[in-house]
């Protein structure tokens, strides 16, 4: 029997991803920075990351340093910006490699500062507002004390400002406007002080999509550039893609009699006989340890049986088909699909919740259109 290299493995539709960028491009016309930390979602940073700016991104952004530094090392040298706290040492590194930096505090000031000065480079910061988040950033009335002290202080060029929504995922939540409100104050009053840096964002992907008083110069997109639903109880938008696909084969085949249980625990017993197949993935992989999980085989939408194992999982088919045979876990096989939205009400959580989640040892595969597997 003919196979293919893996033994379950993720498609990641690279035209469906420039589809989206290319449509954020169109509908908020302003520049567009990829949010690509995380593994871009689970989906891969490196080429999500270049085909974001391949359909026209300008910028990408990661949460931590360790992120950007896959970048670089991957050849990206489009500007990049790191959204969380990075250390001193790491500091000096995103000098060298013209990484961006979240300043979101007076002592991120002072480290900052004290680092771009012994390296004879200022550090390249974007100011973070904290408009109702309550996570990093100084309230708008402190913006302009905070880019007057690292002015003052020396060894750092401001180059943005920008905040993030809370609630943009919830539809018609007052706070979002509110939010808007309070980011538009910290820009007047660094335009008073003639301090208005180059680039205003503030936008994540249902900013981007529903938003727009809050474009400023630059929206953020993460899940909306990958594909993944980016506001409660909606479903992802029909004019983006969804470019996420998780294949597995079919380990082994067998006829299970009547009575017998089925894997860890035995928590499925079998109320007759029936063909019990095996599939090389497990919770190890990522996929989640809860009933009421299906898959699709042969364009049927079959029960995944017993507990899911750390590597392994059983599901229970119609009839016997051959190892090797491909099973979807999530996409389409014939008339049948089962989306990361459906996936998501059995796993109960959030789109971007799951694929990120899903183990690095789940190999990725970059596909186009028309190319399939
Ligand atoms: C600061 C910041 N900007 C942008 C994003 C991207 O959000 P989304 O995936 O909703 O576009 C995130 C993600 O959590 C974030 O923390």
């Amino acid at each position: 029997m003919e196979m293919g290299p893996y033994a379950n493995w993720i498609e990641i539709n690279l035209d469906a991803i420039e589809h989206n960028v290319r449509y954020l491009l169109t509908s908020t016309r302003q520049p567009l920075m990829a949010v690509v930390k995380a593994d871009a979602y689970g989906h891969g940073s490196v080429e999500v990351g270049k085909a974001a700016l391949h359909a026209g991104a300008s910028w990408l952004a990661v949460a931590r340093y360790g992120e950007a530094r896959v970048l670089r090392n991957a050849g990206i040298t489009s500007p990049l910006l790191v959204l969380g706290m990075v250390t001193p040492s790491e500091v000096d590194e995103a000098i060298a490699n013209h990484v961006t930096l979240n300043m979101y505090s007076f002592e991120t000031a002072e480290m900052y500062s004290q680092r771009g000065k012994a390296a004879g480079k200022p550090v390249l910061v974007h100011q973070k507002i904290n408009t109702g988040m309550n996570r990093l950033g100084v309230l708008p009335e402190e913006a302009v004390a905070l880019a007057r002290r690292a002015n003052e202080l020396g060894g750092i060029h401001i180059d943005g400002m920008f905040s993030h929504y809370a609630n943009a995922t919830t539809p018609g939540d007052p706070f979002t406007p509110l939010q808007t409100k309070r980011f538009k104050q910290a820009v007047d009053l660094m335009t008073q002080a003639n301090l208005l840096p180059k680039w205003i964002h503030l936008c994540n992907s249902a900013g981007s999509y529903y938003e727009p008083d809050g474009y400023f110069n630059l929206v953020r997109s993460g899940s909306a550039v990958v594909g993944l639903a980016f506001r409660d109880n909606e479903p992802f938008p029909a004019v983006m893609r969804q470019s996420f696909v998780w294949k597995a084969l079919l380990s082994a085949c067998k006829l299970v009699t009547k009575g017998e249980g089925i894997g860890y625990g035995q928590t499925y017993i079998l109320e007759k006989d029936g063909y019990i197949g095996t599939l090389p993935v497990g919770y190890g992989d990522g996929y989640r340890r809860k009933m009421g999980n299906h898959v699709l085989i042969d364009g049927k939408r079959v029960p995944v049986v017993g507990s899911e194992c750390m590597d392994q999982m059983m599901i229970l088919m119609p009839k016997a088909y051959p190892v090797g045979t491909e099973v979807v876990l999530i996409g389409t096989q014939g008339n049948e699909s089962i989306f990361v939205e459906d996936i998501c009400k059995t796993w109960k959580t959030i789109e971007v919740d799951a694929t990120t989640n899903i183990n690095f040892r789940v190999p990725r595969v970059y596909v186009r259109d028309q190319v399939s597997r």
